[in-house]
């Protein structure tokens, strides 16, 4: 039977997101392993048995891990395991949780969220300190959780030093840490240390831990590292409609991903993309790169008139309309000469700019 050719250009890549890319070659491999027959539902198949073991061998013996559908989910219930209803959580005014979930921790995990503003989307000890004010008091929503991003929404990352010391600072205050991890894998291969370095040996207590930016089709995976930090696991994923009838195909991926070295292969090839980028745009006049480039995105401005040209050639967001930051970002399957092809269009449309000023 012919197939249908496809309805877009397979060879077309941007600088969006990296949740623009396809699948990895290995992860739809493992889908089709994973298929044919039948198997129990809902997550009582062999892959998503399988799995526990494959994420303890990442976090250590302790490790329970419940794969979801999507980050949002994995966030939502993740605070909401280790929230009771009067409970509040601190997090930076840039999380994700506070500014692209649609309110889902508010509306659909009925969380109150203290946000933050940091430097560089990054909490501290001392931040973390001040929002925890009005313990006890009846009138105040409790600061409980404080929720970190790792790497950070900016694209920038904690050392292992840092999350220790925010994870110390909570646990004294009787706050328990979790770590939104859409991107832990970049932040492990920059810092090139095993994820449980800045996780488990820490003390982090829940990771929401992301698959599918670094080349899954789907699915994340909530982690949990302390048992005591959690109530309701079992029910949470269910009663957020995040329960995957069909687990199999999400838990292979992570097995795909995890049981050999394709999480840090894939990532440190879309933080190394990033690092090109940025060694080719740096120098080039009237582009200013904002923010250190540490993962797999870059921050930048640049006229609006040259951003919108670019955006013709290549598919990339605006950060900030207000500044006209803009965000270009790496995936796993980026290549050296889309870079490349990249920052000669870049350099393109800047002379043409500076020809039209004179
Ligand atoms: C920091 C962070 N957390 C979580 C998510 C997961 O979001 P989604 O619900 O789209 O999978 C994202 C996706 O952009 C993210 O950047």
């Amino acid at each position: 039977m012919t197939q249908p050719a496809p309805l877009h250009d397979p060879q077309a890549r941007g600088f969006a997101s990296d949740n623009y890319a396809g699948i990895h070659p290995e992860i739809l491999a493992a889908i089709t392993r994973a298929n044919g027959g039948h198997q129990v539902a809902y997550g009582a198949d062999v892959y998503t048995q399988h799995l526990q073991g494959v994420f303890q061998q990442h976090f250590g013996p302790d490790a329970a891990s419940y794969p979801v559908f999507n980050g949002t989910g994995a966030n939502v219930i993740s605070l909401q395991a280790m929230t009771e209803r009067w409970d509040a959580v601190i997090c930076a005014e840039s999380a994700h949780i506070n500014v692209d979930e649609c309110g889902a921790p508010e509306r659909v995990g009925g969380l109150k969220l203290l946000s933050v503003p940091t430097p560089a989307g990054k909490l501290t000890p001392e931040l973390v300190e001040l929002a925890a004010g009005g313990r006890g008091d009846e009138h105040r929503a409790q600061p409980k959780v404080v929720s970190i991003t790792q790497s950070t929404e900016l694209g920038t990352l904690y050392s292992v030093d840092e999350i220790a010391a925010i994870v110390e600072r909570a646990h004294d205050r009787d706050l328990v840490v979790h770590l939104d991890g859409a991107r832990i894998a970049n932040a492990a291969a920059a810092l090139d240390v095993p994820m449980r370095a800045f996780t488990t040996d820490v003390g982090v207590d829940v990771v929401s831990f992301g698959g599918t930016k670094n080349g899954m089709m789907l699915g994340e995976c909530v982690v949990v590292l302390n048992p005591d930090a959690v109530r309701g696991m079992v029910f949470l994923r269910k009663l957020s409609m995040q329960l995957a009838s069909k687990m199999r195909f999400v838990s292979v991926q992570f097995d795909a991903m995890l049981s050999g070295d394709l999480w840090l292969r894939n990532a440190r090839h879309a933080n190394a993309m990033a690092s090109r980028l940025e060694a080719a745009v740096r120098d080039v006049d009237g582009v200013r790169v904002q923010r250190p480039v540490e993962v797999n995105s870059v921050f930048a401005t640049l006229p609006a008139t040259v951003t919108e040209r670019l955006q013709e050639q290549y598919p990339f967001y605006v950060w900030d309309e207000l500044t006209g930051e803009v965000r270009w970002m790496t995936a796993f399957d980026t290549t050296e000469s889309d870079v490349d092809g990249f920052a000669a269009a870049l350099r393109d449309e800047m002379t043409i700019g500076q020809v039209r000023q004179h």
